[in-house]
């Protein structure tokens, strides 16, 4: 147990061992986090914690799809290890196929006997694989729709599916849209699906309308996207399931791609901004695959930080700018890519693409991340985090029989405890940390997170930046009171922490109790810590 108290000694875990801090009052907390119960902003929607994979790399193939007849454990050719990982962090959305991949995909490739399916040369490859003969290089579209629909079903989550508007016509949507949704041995496509082993519809509500529609998606100006989204969109059945259309937004801070958008849709009038359901932004920090992911100086561990935490000032432009044209803001955020980008660890295949292990750094990353969309939880109702397994941010690493979580995992698996509850506001007040992003001074908070209610309880994040100090704070809760509360931990002396198939248990969350009671507690956050505070108030 902690010991923490409003007037008691501070307490801190550091490497297993409790080190106790001078005795202090509650005055000596140098930061204050208030946690405003009465002031709402909105509800959590559970597709924040959302995820997304494609056929990239080792994602797919051996990731997620390993085979019916693989020797590691399956249901139905999908890697158990990782259903059973994905159900306890209550996935809310998951989106495939792409990624740039969507925009070269045609869905008919991956129906009917696997054996019978067309092998394609996958998006992602290179000159330097192209000798590889490898799945990750030679699509043998073995995972197809029904195989993703199932595979959302295992983990319980909903499906959402990216259309290919680059090199396919709007038919071919309407046909993707006809075979997921349509009632059962209705039409044509509906029978298909049947023979494909599912006669249920699969209920498919997300529609992505291209990805990256101003890069691989068609390298298309604002205005040319919103005429090929209009005609995508023009006349979809909806089957019972009013699809959700989500356009190709943003790259970053593109306010030009937004402006321009919206002001051409707004053109043919307000129906065509009702018929759109969010607008996706992406964001990656991080060096593009360019830079190691688990070797790093202090100065790269805030500037990654320092780099995720731009989200902030993304969603409200892009909220900002929305609302100068969709004035009651009836399009929603949604950012259906983020997370940091490193270089391919040395010890994972060549062709499993941008594959690595992530550190502490990444987790204070997603931590932070997912506090940012908490934060906003009036304006972003899905986010997807790129991607869930062997590239890029991911939860997990597998290669072949080796399965490891990853520290994103772990903070996923803590913030799951955020998902449906009502975003309160909270103010975090601490000395800011000097810091340079791509060589400019810059300046990070000292503390931030977010808060959720749900009925008597509150859940508490905290993102702890500093990689040697720890932060001795004050938590007031305004209008109620604490009874109890629980601490979930994730940090280590070891800023570059992570796990690996040697050491899958290198970095854990770890438990306490915290003793508390009435309106306000001292706490004192870890350095390099994502921290959860669950409370019971009454
Ligand atoms: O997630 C990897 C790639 O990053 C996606 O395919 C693309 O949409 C983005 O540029």
């Amino acid at each position: 147990m902690e010991k923490i108290g409003r007037r008691g000694f501070v307490g801190t875990m550091l490497a297993g061992s409790v080190v106790l801090l001078a005795p202090r009052s509650a005055t000596a907390a140098d930061a204050k986090i208030e946690v405003l119960v009465n002031e709402p902003i909105g509800t959590i929607s559970p597709e924040i914690y959302g995820h997304f994979i494609e056929h990239l790399g080792g994602v797919i193939y051996d990731g997620v799809w390993v085979g019916e007849q693989s020797k590691i454990a399956n249901v139905g050719g999908i890697r158990s290890a990782l259903i059973d990982q994905m159900r306890k962090i209550k996935p809310g959305v998951l989106r495939w196929p792409g990624g740039c991949f969507a925009d070269s995909y045609d869905w008919h490739d991956g129906i009917g006997p696997r054996s019978e399916r067309p092998r394609r040369t996958d998006f992602w490859i290179s000159d330097a694989l192209k000798d590889a003969d490898k799945p990750q290089v030679y699509d043998p579209n073995h995972f197809g729709t029904n195989e993703f629909a199932r595979f959302c079903k295992l983990i319980g989550t909903q499906p959402y599916l990216a259309a290919n508007l680059r090199s396919l016509p709007a038919k071919s949507f309407y046909e993707w849209v006809e075979y997921c949704n349509a009632p059962a041995g209705l039409t044509t496509l509906s029978k298909m699906r049947a023979a494909a082993g599912d006669p249920e519809p699969f209920g498919v509500r997300y529609w992505g309308v291209g990805n990256e529609s101003w890069g691989c998606g068609g390298n298309l100006t604002p205005e040319e996207y919103a005429t090929e989204f209009r005609k995508f969109i023009a006349w979809v059945p909806s089957y019972g399931v009013k699809p959700a259309f989500i356009g190709s937004g943003p790259n970053g801070g593109d306010w030009k791609w937004t402006r321009g958008f919206f002001t051409a849709l707004a053109e043919k009038g307000d129906r065509l901004i009702n018929s759109l359901y969010g607008w996706g932004l992406h964001y990656y920090c991080g060096s593009t695959g360019k830079r190691d992911a688990t070797e790093f100086t202090e100065a790269e561990w805030y500037e990654l930080i320092g780099r995720a935490d731009r989200m902030e000032s993304l969603i409200t432009e892009h909220w900002s700018i929305m609302g100068g044209i969709d004035t009651k803001h009836r399009v929603k955020l949604i950012v259906d890519e983020w997370g940091a980008w490193h270089a391919r660890a040395k010890d994972m295949p060549e062709t499993y693409l941008w594959a690595y292990p992530g550190t502490l750094r990444d987790a204070l990353v997603s931590g932070l991340t997912l506090d940012t969309f908490n934060r906003h939880a009036d304006k972003v109702v899905m986010a997807n985090a790129a991607q869930l397994i062997n590239t890029i941010h991911s939860l997990f690493l597998a290669y072949e029989d080796k399965f490891i979580v990853t520290p994103n995992y772990h903070v996923f698996e803590m913030y799951a405890a955020h998902q449906g509850g009502k975003s309160v506001r909270t103010t975090f007040t601490a000395p800011d940390i000097s810091i340079a992003v791509d060589g400019r001074p810059s300046k990070l908070w000292g503390l931030q997170g977010s808060a959720s209610l749900h009925d008597k309880e509150l859940v508490l994040t905290v993102v702890n930046p500093q990689h040697n100090q720890p932060q001795a704070t004050e938590i007031a809760i305004r209008g109620a009171s604490i009874r109890s509360c629980q601490s979930r931990v994730l940090s280590s002396t070891d800023i570059h922490a992570h796990n690996s198939f040697a050491n899958p248990r290198g970095l854990e969350p770890k438990d306490a109790s915290v003793t508390a009671s009435g309106p306000t507690l001292i706490y004192q956050f870890q350095p390099a810590s994502v921290t959860r505070l669950q409370m019971t108030l009454g």
